[in-house]
């Protein structure tokens, strides 16, 4: 690997950011660039190249009909005491605000153990969001309570499971530097 592409992805990586909806523009993202995306989370790693990720991809009128479920599923499973009708509106904002919305699922082989596959799955978000930042879409990934109630919605088999969406958009944040405790408190050498 040439010295260039260290410091591209190095500059990619580092400016990577988590961005909300509120900041995309509802300018459309052609599904051959999707598709392009999604190429690059299927490039993850995984042991036993078991492949265990899967994205259900909403844009156009199937984001109304992510939007519909999840605005549904919130009121269903929300207790009346902490259902909030402005929080009900603004599930649907976000996903209505989105050029696409991934459903982020991991599918269990049974081959390796199941953390392995839910590692190997956020490799390829990784993947993926990285990318689409590099490609000048923000995304973030948002995994809310009424994620464990969306199986049936999405036609999960029973060895699936959903790990949350990931929200897209073009945008025009300006960019921000990372929000960490230094590497120090997390990396000791040995030496
Ligand atoms: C597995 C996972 C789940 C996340 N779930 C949420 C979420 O439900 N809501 C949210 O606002 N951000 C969520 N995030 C995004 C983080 O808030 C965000 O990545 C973090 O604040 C760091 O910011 P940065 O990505 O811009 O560096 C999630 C991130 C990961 C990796």
């Amino acid at each position: 690997m040439s010295s260039t592409h260290f410091e591209a992805i190095k500059h990619i990586i580092n400016h990577r950011r988590a961005v909300f909806p509120p900041s995309y523009t509802g300018q459309a993202i052609p599904k051959e660039l999707l598709t392009e995306l999604l190429d690059c989370a299927d490039a993850a790693p995984t042991h036993k190249l078991t492949q265990p990720w899967r994205f259900v991809v909403f844009r156009e009128q199937g984001l109304a009909r992510l939007a519909d479920q999840l605005a549904a599923l919130y009121k269903i499973h929300t207790p009346p005491e902490q259902f909030l009708q402005k929080k009900m509106e603004s599930t649907c904002d976000k996903v209505l605000q989105s050029g696409a919305v991934l459903a982020i699922v991991v599918s269990y082989s049974g081959a390796v153990p199941q953390w392995e596959e839910l590692a190997a799955t956020a490799c390829a978000v990784q993947n993926l969001w990285l990318v689409a930042s590099a490609a000048g879409i923000g995304g973030y990934w948002s995994s809310p309570g009424t994620i464990n109630h969306i199986g049936d919605f999405l036609g999960l088999a029973a060895n699936q499971e959903c790990l949350g969406f990931f929200y897209m958009g073009y945008h025009d944040e300006p960019p921000r530097i990372a929000n960490r405790r230094p590497l120090a408190e997390k990396v000791r050498w040995e030496e």
